[in-house]
Protein backbone atom coordinates (compact mmCIF):
# COMPACT_ATOMS: atom_id res chain seq x y z
CA UNK A 1 0.00 0.00 0.00
CA UNK A 2 1.14 3.50 -0.98
CA UNK A 3 0.77 6.83 0.44
CA UNK A 4 1.36 10.39 -1.02
CA UNK A 5 1.58 14.32 0.24
CA UNK A 6 0.32 16.79 -1.81
CA UNK A 7 0.01 20.63 -1.50
CA UNK A 8 -2.31 23.15 -3.11
CA UNK A 9 -2.19 26.73 -3.72
CA UNK A 10 -4.42 29.80 -2.65
CA UNK A 11 -6.53 31.07 -5.41
CA UNK A 12 -7.61 34.25 -6.88
CA UNK A 13 -11.08 33.34 -8.58
CA UNK A 14 -13.24 35.97 -11.03
CA UNK A 15 -10.00 38.15 -11.49
CA UNK A 16 -12.09 41.02 -11.71
CA UNK A 17 -14.25 41.31 -14.27
CA UNK A 18 -14.32 37.30 -15.30
CA UNK A 19 -17.23 36.04 -12.71
CA UNK A 20 -16.86 31.77 -12.94
CA UNK A 21 -14.77 31.53 -15.98
CA UNK A 22 -11.49 32.57 -14.89
CA UNK A 23 -8.76 32.58 -12.36
CA UNK A 24 -5.35 32.06 -11.48
CA UNK A 25 -2.94 30.34 -8.66
CA UNK A 26 -0.91 32.13 -5.90
CA UNK A 27 2.26 30.50 -4.44
CA UNK A 28 1.15 30.44 -1.00
CA UNK A 29 -0.68 29.54 1.15
CA UNK A 30 -2.20 26.67 0.78
CA UNK A 31 -3.54 23.11 2.13
CA UNK A 32 -1.67 19.78 2.42
CA UNK A 33 -3.27 16.68 1.96
CA UNK A 34 -2.15 13.37 2.76
CA UNK A 35 -3.66 9.91 0.98
CA UNK A 36 -2.83 6.67 2.04
CA UNK A 37 -4.41 3.35 -0.09
CA UNK A 38 -6.06 1.46 2.63
CA UNK A 39 -7.43 -2.71 2.22
CA UNK A 40 -10.57 -1.55 3.53
CA UNK A 41 -12.84 -0.03 0.93
CA UNK A 42 -14.04 3.25 1.25
CA UNK A 43 -13.19 7.13 1.98
CA UNK A 44 -11.88 8.11 5.42
CA UNK A 45 -10.92 11.37 6.75
CA UNK A 46 -8.45 10.30 9.84
CA UNK A 47 -7.65 14.24 11.03
CA UNK A 48 -7.92 17.82 9.84
CA UNK A 49 -5.71 19.67 11.58
CA UNK A 50 -5.56 23.58 10.92
CA UNK A 51 -9.59 24.72 10.89
CA UNK A 52 -10.51 24.96 14.62
CA UNK A 53 -12.65 21.60 14.31
CA UNK A 54 -15.31 23.62 11.61
CA UNK A 55 -15.18 21.21 8.86
CA UNK A 56 -17.03 17.80 8.68
CA UNK A 57 -15.13 14.88 9.09
CA UNK A 58 -17.89 12.89 6.96
CA UNK A 59 -16.15 11.75 4.29
CA UNK A 60 -19.59 12.25 2.29
CA UNK A 61 -19.92 16.26 3.67
CA UNK A 62 -15.96 17.57 3.03
CA UNK A 63 -14.68 18.83 0.00
CA UNK A 64 -11.95 16.47 0.15
CA UNK A 65 -13.72 13.77 0.94
CA UNK A 66 -16.37 13.81 -1.62
CA UNK A 67 -13.61 14.61 -4.68
CA UNK A 68 -11.37 11.25 -3.24
CA UNK A 69 -14.47 9.45 -3.64
CA UNK A 70 -15.52 10.76 -6.87
CA UNK A 71 -12.70 9.98 -8.34
CA UNK A 72 -12.43 6.38 -6.77
CA UNK A 73 -15.93 5.41 -7.90
CA UNK A 74 -14.49 6.35 -11.48
CA UNK A 75 -11.60 4.93 -11.19
CA UNK A 76 -13.66 1.31 -9.89
CA UNK A 77 -15.76 1.56 -12.97
CA UNK A 78 -13.29 1.01 -15.28
CA UNK A 79 -11.68 -1.65 -13.40
CA UNK A 80 -13.84 -3.63 -10.36
CA UNK A 81 -10.93 -4.97 -9.05
CA UNK A 82 -10.22 -1.92 -7.40
CA UNK A 83 -13.47 -1.71 -5.20
CA UNK A 84 -11.56 -3.41 -2.19
CA UNK A 85 -9.02 -0.40 -1.97
CA UNK A 86 -10.08 2.50 0.49
CA UNK A 87 -8.13 6.05 0.79
CA UNK A 88 -7.65 7.44 3.82
CA UNK A 89 -6.70 11.32 4.09
CA UNK A 90 -5.15 13.29 6.37
CA UNK A 91 -5.95 17.77 5.71
CA UNK A 92 -3.77 20.20 6.74
CA UNK A 93 -5.28 23.59 6.69
CA UNK A 94 -2.63 26.60 5.35
CA UNK A 95 -5.71 28.58 4.24
CA UNK A 96 -8.44 30.62 5.88
CA UNK A 97 -11.90 29.28 5.64
CA UNK A 98 -14.86 31.70 3.54
CA UNK A 99 -11.72 33.91 2.85
CA UNK A 100 -11.58 34.21 -1.09
CA UNK A 101 -8.39 32.33 -1.43
CA UNK A 102 -10.28 29.12 -2.62
CA UNK A 103 -9.93 27.09 0.79
CA UNK A 104 -12.12 24.43 -0.19
CA UNK A 105 -10.87 24.26 -3.65
CA UNK A 106 -7.60 24.00 -2.24
CA UNK A 107 -8.08 20.53 -0.03
CA UNK A 108 -10.16 19.35 -2.71
CA UNK A 109 -7.38 19.51 -5.39
CA UNK A 110 -4.87 18.28 -2.47
CA UNK A 111 -6.69 15.62 -1.91
CA UNK A 112 -7.23 14.20 -5.55
CA UNK A 113 -3.89 14.71 -6.28
CA UNK A 114 -2.28 12.89 -3.26
CA UNK A 115 -5.18 10.09 -3.93
CA UNK A 116 -4.28 9.77 -7.63
CA UNK A 117 -0.33 9.65 -6.60
CA UNK A 118 -0.83 7.27 -3.85
CA UNK A 119 -2.70 4.83 -6.43
CA UNK A 120 -0.06 5.02 -8.64
CA UNK A 121 -1.10 7.82 -10.95
CA UNK A 122 -3.96 6.13 -12.62
CA UNK A 123 -4.83 9.72 -14.10
CA UNK A 124 -3.66 12.69 -16.30
CA UNK A 125 -3.64 15.82 -13.74
CA UNK A 126 -5.88 17.50 -16.34
CA UNK A 127 -8.42 14.23 -16.00
CA UNK A 128 -8.56 15.26 -12.09
CA UNK A 129 -10.54 18.60 -12.83
CA UNK A 130 -13.99 17.01 -12.60
CA UNK A 131 -13.86 15.19 -9.21
CA UNK A 132 -12.22 18.14 -7.55
CA UNK A 133 -15.15 19.88 -9.00
CA UNK A 134 -17.30 17.64 -7.05
CA UNK A 135 -15.71 18.88 -4.25
CA UNK A 136 -16.98 22.86 -4.54
CA UNK A 137 -20.26 21.58 -5.15
CA UNK A 138 -20.39 19.78 -1.78
CA UNK A 139 -18.57 23.18 -0.35
CA UNK A 140 -20.78 25.96 -2.21
CA UNK A 141 -23.73 24.59 -4.18
CA UNK A 142 -22.47 24.85 -7.53
CA UNK A 143 -19.55 23.41 -9.11
CA UNK A 144 -17.74 26.14 -10.50
CA UNK A 145 -14.35 25.37 -11.35
CA UNK A 146 -12.71 28.91 -11.58
CA UNK A 147 -10.74 28.37 -8.30
CA UNK A 148 -10.13 24.27 -8.48
CA UNK A 149 -8.71 24.53 -11.98
CA UNK A 150 -5.76 26.93 -11.30
CA UNK A 151 -5.04 25.58 -8.31
CA UNK A 152 -4.65 22.08 -10.10
CA UNK A 153 -2.94 22.98 -12.97
CA UNK A 154 -1.65 26.74 -12.11
CA UNK A 155 -1.33 30.00 -14.14
CA UNK A 156 -4.26 31.30 -15.47
CA UNK A 157 -7.31 29.08 -16.41
CA UNK A 158 -10.00 30.03 -18.68
CA UNK A 159 -13.53 27.62 -18.69
CA UNK A 160 -14.79 28.62 -21.65
CA UNK A 161 -17.43 26.23 -21.49
CA UNK A 162 -18.90 23.97 -18.49
CA UNK A 163 -21.14 22.14 -20.52
CA UNK A 164 -19.64 20.37 -21.95
CA UNK A 165 -16.20 21.34 -19.63
CA UNK A 166 -13.86 22.99 -21.66
CA UNK A 167 -10.85 24.46 -19.78
CA UNK A 168 -8.13 26.82 -21.66
CA UNK A 169 -4.64 27.34 -19.90
CA UNK A 170 -3.32 30.40 -20.10
CA UNK A 171 0.30 31.60 -19.15
CA UNK A 172 1.37 33.01 -15.97
CA UNK A 173 3.06 36.54 -16.77
CA UNK A 174 6.10 36.58 -14.59
CA UNK A 175 5.85 40.74 -14.70
CA UNK A 176 2.64 40.20 -12.58
CA UNK A 177 2.78 40.59 -8.76
CA UNK A 178 -0.10 40.16 -6.58
CA UNK A 179 -1.21 41.44 -3.28
CA UNK A 180 -4.18 39.73 -1.48
CA UNK A 181 -5.60 41.39 1.61
CA UNK A 182 -7.62 39.07 3.92
CA UNK A 183 -9.65 40.69 6.80
CA UNK A 184 -10.23 38.39 9.65
CA UNK A 185 -13.86 37.58 8.90
CA UNK A 186 -15.83 35.02 6.83
CA UNK A 187 -18.09 35.44 4.02
CA UNK A 188 -19.61 32.22 2.65
CA UNK A 189 -20.14 31.97 -1.11
CA UNK A 190 -23.09 30.12 -1.04
CA UNK A 191 -24.40 33.18 0.59
CA UNK A 192 -22.37 35.84 -1.60
CA UNK A 193 -23.95 34.37 -4.86
CA UNK A 194 -27.15 34.43 -3.63
CA UNK A 195 -26.92 38.12 -3.46
CA UNK A 196 -26.25 38.48 -7.19
CA UNK A 197 -28.90 39.52 -9.22
CA UNK A 198 -29.72 36.98 -12.56
CA UNK A 199 -29.63 39.68 -15.58
CA UNK A 200 -27.59 42.32 -15.88
CA UNK A 201 -28.30 45.01 -18.33
CA UNK A 202 -26.79 45.22 -22.16
CA UNK A 203 -24.33 48.01 -21.55
CA UNK A 204 -22.58 46.42 -18.23
CA UNK A 205 -22.58 43.32 -20.51
CA UNK A 206 -20.82 44.67 -22.98
CA UNK A 207 -17.96 46.93 -20.76
CA UNK A 208 -17.67 43.28 -19.19
CA UNK A 209 -16.66 41.48 -22.50
CA UNK A 210 -14.54 44.15 -23.33
CA UNK A 211 -12.42 43.72 -19.45
CA UNK A 212 -12.53 40.27 -19.85
CA UNK A 213 -10.90 39.94 -23.27
CA UNK A 214 -8.47 42.84 -22.80
CA UNK A 215 -7.08 40.82 -19.58
CA UNK A 216 -6.80 37.46 -21.75
CA UNK A 217 -4.56 39.61 -24.23
CA UNK A 218 -2.87 41.54 -20.84
CA UNK A 219 -1.91 38.12 -19.87
CA UNK A 220 -0.59 37.07 -23.30
CA UNK A 221 1.02 40.11 -23.75
CA UNK A 222 2.35 40.05 -20.23
CA UNK A 223 1.20 43.66 -20.12
CA UNK A 224 0.29 44.14 -16.33
CA UNK A 225 -1.26 47.76 -16.76
CA UNK A 226 -3.48 46.27 -19.10
CA UNK A 227 -4.19 43.51 -17.08
CA UNK A 228 -4.98 45.86 -14.04
CA UNK A 229 -7.02 48.12 -16.37
CA UNK A 230 -9.26 45.15 -17.08
CA UNK A 231 -10.12 44.29 -13.45
CA UNK A 232 -13.14 46.42 -13.75
CA UNK A 233 -15.89 44.51 -12.83
CA UNK A 234 -19.43 46.61 -13.53
CA UNK A 235 -21.55 43.10 -12.68
CA UNK A 236 -20.77 41.59 -9.64
CA UNK A 237 -18.26 43.88 -7.46
CA UNK A 238 -21.10 46.74 -6.85
CA UNK A 239 -22.97 44.22 -5.51
CA UNK A 240 -20.46 42.05 -3.08
CA UNK A 241 -18.05 44.90 -2.18
CA UNK A 242 -21.52 45.74 -0.02
CA UNK A 243 -20.86 42.44 1.95
CA UNK A 244 -16.84 43.40 2.45
CA UNK A 245 -16.63 46.30 5.58
CA UNK A 246 -14.45 49.23 4.12
CA UNK A 247 -14.22 47.64 0.72
CA UNK A 248 -13.99 51.38 -0.97
CA UNK A 249 -11.06 52.39 1.27
CA UNK A 250 -9.04 49.88 0.80
CA UNK A 251 -9.49 49.70 -2.92
CA UNK A 252 -9.10 53.25 -3.27
CA UNK A 253 -5.63 52.90 -0.61
CA UNK A 254 -4.72 50.04 -3.23
CA UNK A 255 -4.72 51.90 -5.78
CA UNK A 256 -3.41 55.39 -4.39
CA UNK A 257 -0.25 53.10 -3.39
CA UNK A 258 -0.16 52.76 -7.05
CA UNK A 259 -1.41 49.09 -7.41
CA UNK A 260 -2.67 48.63 -11.16
CA UNK A 261 -6.20 47.66 -10.32
CA UNK A 262 -7.94 46.09 -7.90
CA UNK A 263 -10.93 44.16 -7.08
CA UNK A 264 -12.36 41.38 -5.14
CA UNK A 265 -10.88 37.61 -4.98
CA UNK A 266 -13.56 35.07 -5.32
CA UNK A 267 -16.39 35.78 -3.15
CA UNK A 268 -14.57 38.17 -0.90
CA UNK A 269 -13.77 39.26 1.36
CA UNK A 270 -10.56 39.02 0.20
CA UNK A 271 -9.35 41.78 -1.87
CA UNK A 272 -6.62 41.51 -4.20
CA UNK A 273 -4.20 43.69 -6.32
CA UNK A 274 -1.64 44.08 -9.17
CA UNK A 275 1.20 45.49 -9.54
CA UNK A 276 4.62 45.54 -11.70
CA UNK A 277 6.86 45.17 -8.68
CA UNK A 278 7.90 43.74 -5.71
CA UNK A 279 8.63 46.78 -3.57
CA UNK A 280 5.55 48.60 -5.31
CA UNK A 281 3.37 44.94 -4.21
CA UNK A 282 4.45 45.68 -0.51
CA UNK A 283 3.38 49.71 -0.02
CA UNK A 284 0.40 48.19 -1.62
CA UNK A 285 -0.03 45.52 0.69
CA UNK A 286 0.84 47.76 3.71
CA UNK A 287 -1.66 50.70 2.89
CA UNK A 288 -4.52 47.90 2.48
CA UNK A 289 -3.77 46.90 5.77
CA UNK A 290 -3.92 50.40 7.11
CA UNK A 291 -7.33 50.94 5.36
CA UNK A 292 -8.44 47.51 6.72
CA UNK A 293 -7.38 48.52 9.87
CA UNK A 294 -9.41 51.84 10.43
CA UNK A 295 -12.63 50.01 9.70
CA UNK A 296 -11.78 48.73 12.42
CA UNK A 297 -10.91 45.37 10.78
CA UNK A 298 -7.40 43.19 11.31
CA UNK A 299 -5.86 41.61 7.69
CA UNK A 300 -3.46 39.03 6.74
CA UNK A 301 -1.59 40.29 3.53
CA UNK A 302 0.36 37.77 0.98
CA UNK A 303 2.57 39.32 -1.74
CA UNK A 304 2.71 36.41 -4.23
CA UNK A 305 3.51 36.00 -8.77
CA UNK A 306 1.13 33.86 -9.93
CA UNK A 307 2.27 30.45 -9.73
CA UNK A 308 2.73 28.38 -13.04
CA UNK A 309 2.54 24.94 -11.42
CA UNK A 310 -0.43 24.65 -9.39
CA UNK A 311 -0.44 21.91 -6.89
CA UNK A 312 2.65 19.70 -6.09
CA UNK A 313 3.55 16.11 -4.62
CA UNK A 314 5.67 17.07 -1.51
CA UNK A 315 6.17 13.62 -0.38
CA UNK A 316 5.65 9.92 -1.54
CA UNK A 317 5.42 7.01 0.50
N1 LIG B 1 -16.66 32.24 -9.04
C1 LIG B 1 -16.96 31.93 -7.69
C2 LIG B 1 -17.85 33.02 -7.13
C3 LIG B 1 -15.68 31.85 -6.90
O1 LIG B 1 -17.47 34.18 -7.27
O2 LIG B 1 -18.89 32.73 -6.54
C4 LIG B 1 -15.88 31.66 -5.43
O3 LIG B 1 -15.74 30.35 -5.06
Amino acid sequence: MSSATAFAPATVANVGSAFDVLGFALEHPGDCVHASVSASSGVRILGIEGDGGRLPRDPLKNTAGVSVRALLDHLVAGDASLASLGLDLTIRKGLPIGSGLGSSSASAVAAVVAANAALGEPLARSELLPFAMEGERVACGTAHADNVAPALLGGFVLIRSYEPLDVVMLPAPPQALVVVATPHIELNTHDARRVLRRSVPLSAAVAQWGNVAALVAGIFQGDVALMGRALEDKIIEPERSQLIPGFSAVKSAALDAGALGCSISGSGPSIFALCRSRQSAERVGESMQLAFSQVPLSATVHVSPVNPLGATIVARG
